[in-house]
Order: C-alpha cells, then sequence, then structure tokens
C-alpha cells in the first residue's frame, strides 16, 4: 500500500512526504519538475529511505498516470501539483487553466479508473477574498480574484461534483501562508527568481542576495498598517496532511474544505521583526505603496480542523523563522548551493 504525492518535490509536497514516511507510510513520489528539482528529491530521499519511489511525469499524461497507478498498489492520494504564482496567472491565464485543471481531472480520472478512493487536494484561502468575517471558516464565501485563484475555486467545484457522483471521498485543504523549513535545514522553499511571497523575500535580504524588502502598504486598518495574514510552518502543515489522510481511512467521505491555519494574525511588520530576530541582525525595508490585489487581513479559524482532523498547529511564528532561517543560512542559493 502506497501513498501518491504530486507534485512531491515541491516545498509542501517534500515536507510532508517526510511526514508521510514518519507516519510509516510508503510514498510514491510524482513531480514534472516545472517548479522544483532532482536535488529535492534526493535531499528528501536522505531524510527519509533511498528506496522512495520517484516518478517524473506530467499528470496529463495519461500512459505515464496509468503506469504509476499499474507499478504501484496506491491507495492514497495528495495532490499538490500545480502553478501558484498569482502575477504569472494574470500573464498566462492559459497555461494555468490548462495545467492546473487538466491536472486535476486527470488525476481524478485516474484514480476512479484504478479504484483509489481517498483524496487530499492542495487548496488555499485564496478562494475567500477579503472575508466579512474574520477568523474566516469554511462556510464564509468563496470566490476568486486571480486566475490561479479561479484554478483552486474551479478545482474544488470539479472534485466536489465528482465525489457526489463517483467513488471518490476528498478534503480540500486550504491553506493559510505556509513557511518555516524542515528542522534540519535541508528541505526548504526554493522560488525560482525574485520571490514573490513575504518571508522567502525576507530571508533572501537577510543571506545577502536582495538588497531591502519592500512594505506594500503601511495604511491598512490594522493595529500598524500593514496587512494581517495567518502564516503556518510547513511541517504543521505537512502532519495536517497525514491528519486528512487518517480522517479519509476512518470512514470521511464525501468532499470536506478545511482550513490549515494557526488561528494567529502577524502583520508585515511583525514577521520583520521575527526574522530579526532569528537571523540576528536587522533587516533592511522600506514602505511603498499596497500591492494590487492584496487583501488587508485574513486568518482562519482552525476549529472545524481539530474536530475533523484532530489536527492543531504547534508551531509559533518564531519557531517558523527560525526554521525558514536555518534552510537559508545553510542553502544560500537554494537546493542548487
Ligand atoms: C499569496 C497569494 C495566494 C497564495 C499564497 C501562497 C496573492 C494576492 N496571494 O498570498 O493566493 O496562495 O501567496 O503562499 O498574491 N509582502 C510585502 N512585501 C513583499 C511580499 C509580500 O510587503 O515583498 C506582504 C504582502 O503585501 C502581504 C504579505 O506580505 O500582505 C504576505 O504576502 P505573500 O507572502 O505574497 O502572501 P499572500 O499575498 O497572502
Amino acid at each position: 500500500m502506497a501513498t501518491l504525492v504530486t507534485g512531491g518535490a515541491g516545498y509542501i509536497g517534500s515536507h510532508t512526504a517526510v511526514a508521510l514516511h514518519e507516519s510509516g507510510r510508503e510514498v510514491v513520489l510524482l513531480d514534472n519538475f516545472s517548479n522544483s528539482c532532482a536535488e529535492a528529491v534526493d535531499a528528501i530521499r536522505a531524510l527519509t529511505t533511498s528506496g522512495m519511489a520517484f516518478v517524473k511525469a506530467d499528470l496529463r499524461d495519461r500512459d505515464a498516470l496509468d503506469s504509476v497507478f499499474d507499478s504501484h498498489e496506491i491507495t492514497e492520494v495528495i495532490h499538490f501539483a500545480a502553478f501558484k504564482a498569482v502575477g504569472e496567472s494574470v500573464e498566462k491565464p492559459l497555461d494555468y487553466y490548462d495545467n492546473n485543471l487538466g491536472s486535476t481531472i486527470g488525476l481524478a480520472r485516474a484514480m476512479v479508473d484504478h479504484g483509489v478512493e481517498s483524496l487530499v487536494f492542495s487548496s488555499s484561502c485564496t478562494v475567500y477574498g477579503q472575508p466579512d468575517v474574520i477568523p474566516v471558516t469554511e462556510s464564509a464565501p468563496t470566490g476568486a480574484e486571480s486566475p490561479y485563484g479561479w484554478t483552486k475555486y474551479m478545482s474544488e467545484q470539479i472534485l466536489r461534483d465528482a465525489c457526489a457522483a463517483l467513488p471518490l471521498n476528498t478534503i480540500l485543504l486550504r491553506y493559510f501562508n505556509p513557511v518555516g523549513a524542515h528542522e534540519s535545514g535541508t528541505i526548504g522553499e526554493d522560488p525560482n527568481g525574485i520571490p514573490n511571497n513575504l518571508v522567502p523575500f525576507v530571508m533572501q535580504v537577510a543571506v545577502g542576495r536582495l538588497e531591502k524588502l519592500r512594505v506594500f502598504g503601511s495604511d491598512y486598518n490594522t493595529p500598524d498598517g500593514t496587512a494581517i495574514r495567518d502564516y503556518i510552518h510547513v511541517v504543521d502543515l505537512a502532519e495536517g496532511h497525514v491528519a486528512a489522510l487518517e480522517a479519509l481511512a476512518g470512514g470521511l467521505s464525501g468532499c470536506n474544505a478545511v482550513n490549515l491555519g494557526t488561528g494567529v494574525g502577524s502583520t508585515v511588520l511583525e514577521v520583520v521583526a521575527a526574522a530579526s530576530d532569528a537571523v540576528g541582525h536587522h533587516i533592511p525595508s522600506e514602505i511603498v505603496d499596497r500591492r494590487a490585489g492584496d487583501i488587508e487581513k485574513i486568518w482562519a479559524d482552525p476549529a472545524h480542523a481539530t474536530e475533523m482532523l484532530g489536527w492543531t498547529s504547534s508551531r509559533d511564528i518564531h519557531d517558523m523563522m527560525r526554521d525558514h532561517w536555518n534552510w537559508q543560512r545553510s542553502n544560500p542559493n537554494g537546493y542548487k548551493s
């Protein structure tokens, strides 16, 4: 029996592969390296077992998928593989719809054809936009602001319809803002080019690859004027995926949306201060205009995750910054260091 992890060489996939291995599962990693690399697979194997199976394939390639299901006894799947850059999705909408929806449909179809019923899907709190009520619960209205966001929204809908009609049970995990790294410092986030996300950017400033952080907006209606997000340690997130698989194995059926967040919001300036503490020196920054498309504030109501999965986060913003810095410091240029 094995767990298939699509996008298994990526940031969240790699940490989840380690957590799955620690839970006693056999893992099959699948990735096309569109935003990851073979070195990540080596690093996962070094933390787990040199025998962890890896398949280089695109999920839109049905023959390749059939051969994965034929050659391993897959009983459950976690689907991470997707493009995820909001700005790029605006420039290349068809690439995003083709890749993200084509992969989800192709995978779901192959699962049904091969009799595999348990799926955990990588969704995002981006489907809430700026919620009216915070902390946000799973019953809040959903929508999207970018082609990337729509691919998450539409994938959720596709899976909801598929679960209603077919022998398929799914948990849609809506992640808040994953940061941090495995405590070993040997796997972590390795963005292509200049990072779009806050913490990778801050850490590249700290390590000297970038000159200074630009803080997008200081006139939000928050205690220090900067925007609030619910940052969650990637290892907590990984453990949430193991808990989700266990809930499905325990008989949870249908299609279920679950927030994975801490329930704690941090402003941009609070993140920078925590990062400076972890790094041990000041991180240069300047305030600039708001970034188009950003929301003011969001954090999760994580109660449903606790009820449904028996999971809660246990690592705080200081743990996140310590571990992210440990990865960045040990690998200043990511996996190619
Ligand atoms: C973004 C995506 C979201 C995606 C998530 C993945 C948008 C609008 N949303 O979330 O769909 O799921 O990444 O992790 O892009 N900030 C700065 N300076 C920077 C970078 C960020 O001040 O150089 C601020 C942002 O304005 C924001 C906060 O830091 O207030 C977090 O930004 P980011 O890490 O990009 O995440 P989100 O925008 O929340």
